[in-house]
């Protein structure tokens, strides 16, 4: 595809019209480093969309002027930078094009105010409501599928995942990790500013963020004051530190697991941002949903994507009844039950086709356990409150660092009720025999005919959502997805985008 510099607004639409594709929208305001490269590479690699950088130096979101005179202007460069790391056009407008004079239509937006108020918004006034006009109105001029933003503006991303959101948008926001230099203080365009001595205490300021980061891993708390104080032997001016929950910019609260450490700090006349997020443990993706859901197939793949542990807890279940059967236990004798309990171990291993592998003592029971006489007592034995107890324990012991995604049938209410992420999935009867059958086609199992599989489905339903303990039902808090005619690629590239709302791509960087 040839490659094009568009000036004129009029220009952007017959160039829409003419390539044929969905676009990745990547805005900018020039003196392009490497966190803009990697956004540019991102969006390359992420489909086969056209790329397109704008480069638009928009005066609404300076609240200084003499900030905008100064902002660095490197336009040659920008234009070699992005073409040579995946754009296929680049945007460069004119105040005039952006801000026609006589177009009533272009309004000045506002952002949410319990969004813009905190943190950079108490001091920089309007700022946020000129980032919001600006990337209204390049968004209804590109027209973009996919609209690409860096974390290091973490609060700059949460108001334009809220505009887009409010004014009904129909673009994706991909985030991208913060970018940091080889001395670890965050990359950006003012950075050119700083001299040495600015430099060197940026970088004091970013180590203690990711100091308080590796000991909050450990000590699960953080004292802001003690952070105050060392910046303050280095004489550096704090604007505000603050310890936020990372969605509402409000207090972080004790239970929340990902939480927002955030700053600004002015050395000289430039002012600098960093934030780290910190974590109790890394996340957790909970999927429930009945038999026959496709739960197995899209929890896998999505562990395989987003580089989590799968937990198979229904395989927890079915090796423990392949072991009641084997050794003939009576599962009806509590206190019997409870005894040989304490003895079981359960354990996955990767094998080497990188499947899982399930072992009860030792013993690999991956294909035994799908046969049709495991599934006809499985939702039995998982209903035995002594089963119960000792495999919820089990899987605790699994997430208690986190870094899963699980999948059962009482992940998000018992196992993991505070999992950043809590999917119900279900499809119809009907779909979910057919998915049944076709599996069995595939495995070259025992063939059970449709309307059978849909009784036993029934049947399986009933008794999960109609047990005592640890029924099958939907947390409150969980995203129910019905799975009928969307593909399983579908399916699981729906809970990706969900997933990468709640967690910031930086909290998966270990
Ligand atoms: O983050 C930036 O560079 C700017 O705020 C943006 C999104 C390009 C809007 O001018």
């Amino acid at each position: 595809m040839k490659k094009v510099i568009i000036r004129k607004t009029e220009e952007i639409e017959n160039w829409r019209r003419n390539i044929n594709s969905e676009i990745n929208f990547i805005p900018t305001m020039g003196n392009l480093h490497n966190g803009h490269v990697k956004l540019i590479s991102t969006a390359k690699n992420d489909n086969s969309n056209v790329n397109l950088v704008s480069i638009f130096i928009n005066p609404l979101q300076f609240d200084n002027k003499l900030d905008l005179e100064n902002y660095p202007k490197t336009i040659d460069n920008d234009i070699k930078i992005s073409f040579s790391n995946g754009a296929d056009a680049i945007f460069i407008p004119s105040n005039e094009d952006i801000y026609p004079p006589n177009n009533k239509n272009i309004k000045l937006l506002k952002a949410p105010i319990e969004l813009s108020s905190a943190l950079c918004g108490l001091d920089r006034i309007g700022h946020f409501d000129g980032v919001c006009t600006v990337v209204y109105r390049l968004l209804n001029l590109i027209k973009p599928k996919n609209l690409y933003l860096g974390e290091k503006d973490w609060q700059q991303l949460l108001i334009l995942k809220n505009l887009v959101l409010k004014k009904k948008l129909n673009v994706a926001i991909k985030s991208i990790a913060t970018q940091r230099d080889f001395d670890g203080i965050p990359l950006s365009s003012r950075n050119v500013h700083l001299s040495k001595n600015e430099r060197k205490l940026i970088r004091f300021f970013s180590s203690e963020l990711l100091e308080a980061k590796k000991n909050f891993q450990k000590e699960k708390k953080i004292n802001l004051n003690e952070i105050i104080k060392k910046l303050s032997t280095k004489k550096i001016s704090i604007e505000y530190l603050e310890h936020l929950h990372p969605h509402t910019l409000k207090k972080a609260r004790l239970e929340d697991n990902i939480s927002l450490l955030a700053g600004a700090i002015r050395c000289g006349e430039t002012r600098l941002i960093d934030h780290v997020f910190l974590m109790k443990r890394r996340p957790i993706i909970a999927i429930d949903g009945p038999a026959g859901s496709g739960k197995s197939t899209v929890t896998k793949l999505i562990a395989r994507k987003l580089k989590l542990l799968y937990l198979d807890t229904g395989a927890m279940y079915r090796a423990l009844s392949w072991l009641m059967i084997k050794e003939s236990i009576d599962y009806k004798k509590e206190k019997k039950l409870e005894d040989i309990l304490k003895d079981i171990s359960i354990v996955f291993k990767s094998n080497i086709n990188s499947h899982q592998d399930v072992f009860i003592n030792n013993y690999c029971v991956t294909e035994e356990i799908r046969s049709q006489e495991i599934s006809s007592i499985v939702s039995k034995i998982s209903s035995i409150k002594e089963v119960r107890k000792f495999l919820v324990k089990e899987q605790r012991k699994i997430g208690e660092s986190g870094g899963l995604v699980a999948e059962g049938r009482d992940i998000g209410t018992t196992v993991f009720p505070d999992a950043e992420l809590k999917i119900f999935l279900t499809a119809s009867i009907d779909e979910r025999a057919k998915r049944r059958k076709s599996d069995e086609q595939s495995k070259e199992i025992q063939e059970i005919d449709l309307d059978t599989l849909k009784e036993l489905i029934k049947k399986r339903d009933f008794e999960d959502s109609n047990r005592e303990i640890s029924p099958l039902i939907k947390a409150n808090d969980a995203i129910e997805i019905f799975t009928d005619g969307y593909s399983i690629n579908e399916v699981v590239d729906k809970i990706i985008d969900l997933y990468n709302e709640k967690v910031p791509k930086e909290a998966e960087i270990k």
